[in-house]
């Protein structure tokens, strides 16, 4: 009996920067080549905000596909009949005004975190979708990587007992000394600074290994502790650290950290249990490889065992998210139940969380919902 076709999904790419040329390329890459023989996509447009970018961009990371419509709005992309879903992959202070007019079209929408520029725009968004019954999803691409759900195994199996403290960091060198104050990971304006743009990452190793846990049943964090350094370039975020805790069920508490000014540890995540560690090697948010060290004895530190997991994947990895975003739209599911709207709300709330604290506001109106205060 021959196999039944896969599904298809319908893309429209909205910006032509560096994620979306990550993601497109991912989208061409041949689905059995990662053994997914049920979903598809195919991108049948791309918007910017000039028609010869969108062009650029097809030829140089869509393989000069001329069935591919380049659009000099991101409008024209949302308002194509042809096109299903959208990809956000703007600035995060961007996110909101696209994500709601791509859903006000009728389009299910993928929305690179961090989802929006606070936790009241992106409720307001979630709200939107669930009146207009389409999918939303923000693109927490590691979570979807098989080597998320190997952790996840591990952690739950139960050997190494209950989750205690997790530490999470990641760091990148931007280099902002010499980048325009303009960059958005330098302008207020587009959210710039490390919790936003880096935060998320540690964050999904907190949310995996605490909030999923099944013995935290669902419970959201009970308190969120931020500091931030500031550059004095533009006054966003340099360096931000931040805990929270999960107290109401686990007795567990998450240490994370952002900079963008120095390089990433070589391990990126220890999740630490009265029998062992987990070590996650970086990057954070494609790592190929982790490390379960087992203890003799609970409480004593003393490694007797190490198993160590790596994994490969062709392309960027990219491709995992598309492919849950495919299969839950195809199902007719409003969210993922990997990375479900709950999650993404946790993060924003952090992240208000942390910048009030720190002290970093956004200028007068990048954020298009205020919080209620
Ligand atoms: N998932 C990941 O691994 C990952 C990695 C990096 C970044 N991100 C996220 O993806 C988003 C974009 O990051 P990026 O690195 O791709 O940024 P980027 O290279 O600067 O690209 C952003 C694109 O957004 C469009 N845009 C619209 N209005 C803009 C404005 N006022 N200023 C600058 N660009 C504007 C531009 O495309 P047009 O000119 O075509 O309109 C631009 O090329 C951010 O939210 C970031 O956090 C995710």
């Amino acid at each position: 009996m021959a196999a039944a076709a896969p599904f298809v999904l319908k893309w429209g790419v909205i910006a032509t920067g560096y994620i979306s040329s990550c993601f497109t390329k991912d989208l061409l890459a041949d689905p059995k080549e990662r053994g997914t023989t049920d979903v598809a996509h195919k991108i049948i447009a791309v918007g910017s905000r000039s028609v010869e970018s969108a062009q650029k961009f097809i030829e140089e990371h869509a393989g000069k596909n001329s069935e591919i419509k380049a659009y000099g709005t991101y409008t024209e992309v949302y308002a194509d009949p042809d096109v299903t879903a959208v990809y956000i992959g703007t600035p995060h202070t961007l996110h909101y005004e696209n994500a709601k007019a791509a859903l006000l079209a009728g389009k299910h929408v993928l929305c690179e975190k961090a989802t929006t520029s606070n936790a009241a725009e992106l409720r307001d968004l979630l709200a939107l979708a669930k009146e207009e019954k389409l999918f939303f999803m923000e693109a927490m691409w590691t979570r979807f990587q098989p080597i998320a759900k190997e952790v996840k195994r591990v952690a739950e199996e139960g050997s190494l007992g209950l989750p205690v403290v997790l530490h999470a960091d990641l760091s990148a060198d931007f280099d902002i000394e010499n980048k325009p104050k303009t960059h958005r990971m330098l302008d207020p304006k587009l959210g710039g600074g490390a919790l936003l743009d880096l935060g998320p990452y540690p964050m999904i190793w907190a949310v995996l290994a605490l909030y999923e846990h099944p013995a935290n049943k669902k419970a959201l964090p009970t308190t969120v502790t931020g500091s931030i350094v500031k550059t004095p370039l533009t006054g966003v975020d340099m360096n931000t650290s931040w805990t929270i805790n999960f107290t109401e069920t686990l007795k567990a508490q998450a240490i994370l950290s952002a900079s963008m000014t120095i390089p990433a540890n070589k391990t990126g995540v220890i999740i630490r249990y009265r029998n062992g560690n987990i070590l996650i090697q970086s990057p954070i948010y494609r790592p190929l490889s982790f490390t379960v060290q087992y203890f003799d004895k609970p409480g004593s530190g003393n490694v007797v065992r190490e198993e160590t997991k790596t994994f490969s994947h062709t392309g960027g990895g990219w491709y995992y998210e598309a492919d849950e975003v495919a299969r839950c739209i195809r199902d007719g599911k409003p969210e993922s139940e990997t990375w479900g709207h709950d999650k993404s709300c946790l993060l924003m709330d952090v992240f208000d969380q942390v910048r009030k604290q720190g002290g970093y506001e956004f200028p007068p109106g990048v954020e298009k919902v205020l919080p209620k205060h």
